[in-house]
This record gives C-alpha cells, structure tokens and sequence, in this order.
C-alpha cells in the first residue's frame, strides 16, 4: 500500500518504523526509515536512521534484541551505536558526521552478514591511514566477499597508491580440517555457494594495484607474498591457518607496520585468542584487545 505522509516529522516516522521493525515488519520498517532519511537533514538524526537500517539489512534472530536496546539507551543517551556484538553509548562516535564513511559504509553493508561494522571498519581504516608511508604492501588473509577491503580501498582511493595489496582466501569456506570446535556448520550456512573467486576478483577490478589471490593459507602463502609487509589483517576465523600465517609473515612486518587480527576477542573464536595470546606472549609481544572483537599489533 502507497501512503503519502503530512504533517509528520522524521523522528515520528521513525518511531512507526521501530514499532513496525519491533514486530518483525522489516520492509514496511525499512521503507519509512528510507522516506525520513530522504527528508532529514540532522547528522545526529540520519546517524540515528541508518543504523536502524543496519540493523534490518539482514534480518537475524537477535535484530529485535539489538533494535531494543538501541532504543533504551537513546531513551537516557543522544549518541548511541548498535551494531553486531557492540553498543556504545556516552561516547563520540567518530564516523558520525563523516558522510563519505557513512555512504561507503551503507554501499557495502551487504557483502557483510553482521550489521553495522562501522568501529570494526574505523579501526582498519586507522590502520591503513597510519601505515600509508610504512615501507611494504598490504596484505589480507580471508576475504569473503571483500567488505572490509573495499570499503578501506574506495575510502583512501587506493588506486592511486603506490601500493599494492594482496587478498587471499579458498573462496571455498574454512578448510574442514582446520575446523576448530563450533565452526563446523558455518561453512554451510554462511560460505558455500555465497560467494567465488571470480566474483570477488571482479569486485576488485577497478583497483589495478589489488590482486585476488585463490589459496589456502599457509600453502599458498609460499607461493607468492610480499617480503616487506606494512599492513596485514588476519581474518580467517580458523586458529591453526592464523598461527601459520603469523609464523610465516609477522617477521615480513615493516617497523611501525600494523596486524589487525580480526577475530581476536569473539567469545565465538576463543581457539583463536588462546593460541595467539600464547604465541605473542612467548615472544615477549602483546596485542592490543579491542571491545570491536580485534586485536591490534603495531610492530616496533
Ligand atoms: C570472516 S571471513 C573474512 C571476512 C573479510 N575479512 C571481511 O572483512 O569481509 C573468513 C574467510 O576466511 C576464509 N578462510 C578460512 N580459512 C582459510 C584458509 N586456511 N585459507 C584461505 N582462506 C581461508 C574463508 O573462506 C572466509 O571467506
């Protein structure tokens, strides 16, 4: 059904949309939230907006929880975020007001099955800012459909970098036999058949200086990588193929080069912190654990 709304603001027809979006009406909810976002002009309330949309992209059994709480905090906070597996509130979000973070992040929200990533997203695009005169090139191991390294790519222009940046993946899912405990049916739900090699190369395509590599870590880490590296990110959600990968390329890092480690404080991937907690820790290294789920690691 077409109405036409008068006389209403954008934050009344948000709050219909929450009570719709409540219910488990998410089109109905997503179409009002895109009519008042198309009148609004407040950065706080567009901010307020598209994180309701984030939310409803992809429909999950927690949406509702996430959608509630969002709603409880703003009713005591003005500057709340929800997204997957974080929520912050008395705090500056820093992508707020910053529309080219907002629209790159909204363009690419779908090659992503969690919603809202934009703190995970800040922290890479930090990463990659600081080490932009870091001797070396960019290196990043699972890729899935390349969420993470397109928004990053698009946000600096990376094709106008000297750089180059090498993406590897199976393209395939997680390799069974590096399946740790609990992982095992996320190859079928999420991975297989969701998404190819050709696919992803051609998502890449307009970047010259970007190159889709097909392989599985570690083996195919020897067939080519960079000998001097001044941004990595580990994200393969297996803990065998992460500790490899740091044996083999955290040497490769350039001095003051940066190591996102992705899935570094998910209570799902806590095969992956214990073993690389110990792996740093043997070394007299430390990772900086961050409440987005990653670990940070700048090399001295
Ligand atoms: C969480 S996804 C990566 C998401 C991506 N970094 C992003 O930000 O959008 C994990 C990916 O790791 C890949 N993967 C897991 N184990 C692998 C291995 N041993 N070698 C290559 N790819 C692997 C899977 O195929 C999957 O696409």
């Amino acid at each position: 059904m077409d109405i036409k709304l008068q006389g209403v603001s954008s934050e009344q027809i948000m709050l219909m949309a929450d009570t719709l979006a409540l219910k488990g009406f998410v089109v109905g909810a997503r179409n009002l939230y895109a009519t008042a976002l198309a009148a609004e002009r407040d950065p706080l309330m567009r901010f307020r907006l598209r994180l309701r949309t984030g939310l409803l992209q992809r429909p999950h059994r927690t949406t509702p929880d996430m959608m509630g709480l969002l709603k409880q905090l703003e009713g005591q906070h003005a500057q709340v975020f929800v997204g997957s597996g974080l929520a912050t509130w008395k705090k500056t979000a820093p992508f707020l007001d910053d529309e080219r973070f907002m629209t790159l992040e909204e363009k690419h929200a779908g090659l992503l099955p969690l919603p809202n990533w934009h703190w995970n997203l800040q922290v890479v695009l930090w990463a990659v800012q600081r080490t932009e005169k870091v001797e070396g090139d960019l290196v990043e191991l699972g890729v899935f459909k390349g969420h993470t390294t397109m928004f990053i790519a698009e946000y600096v222009e990376f094709q106008k970098s000297a750089k180059r940046w090498f993406l590897y993946d199976t393209f395939d899912g997680i390799p069974e036999d590096q399946l740790n405990e609990g992982w095992d049916g996320v190859n079928e739900s999420v991975y297989k058949g969701a998404y190819s090699y050709e696919e992803v190369a051609e998502r890449f395509a307009p970047f010259p200086n970007i190159e889709v590599v097909r392989g599985r870590v570690p083996e195919i880490l020897h067939e080519g990588c960079p000998d001097r590296i001044s941004f990595l990110h580990i994200d393969l959600n297996n803990a065998p193929a992460e500790i490899a990968a740091l044996d083999l390329l955290v040497d490769r890092l350039s001095p003051h080069g940066v190591l996102i480690l992705d899935d570094y404080c998910w209570a799902s991937a806590r095969a992956q912190f214990d073993v690389e907690r110990r792996w740093f820790s043997d070394r007299g290294l430390h990772v900086l654990p961050l409440p987005t789920g990653q670990g940070v690691f700048i090399k001295s």
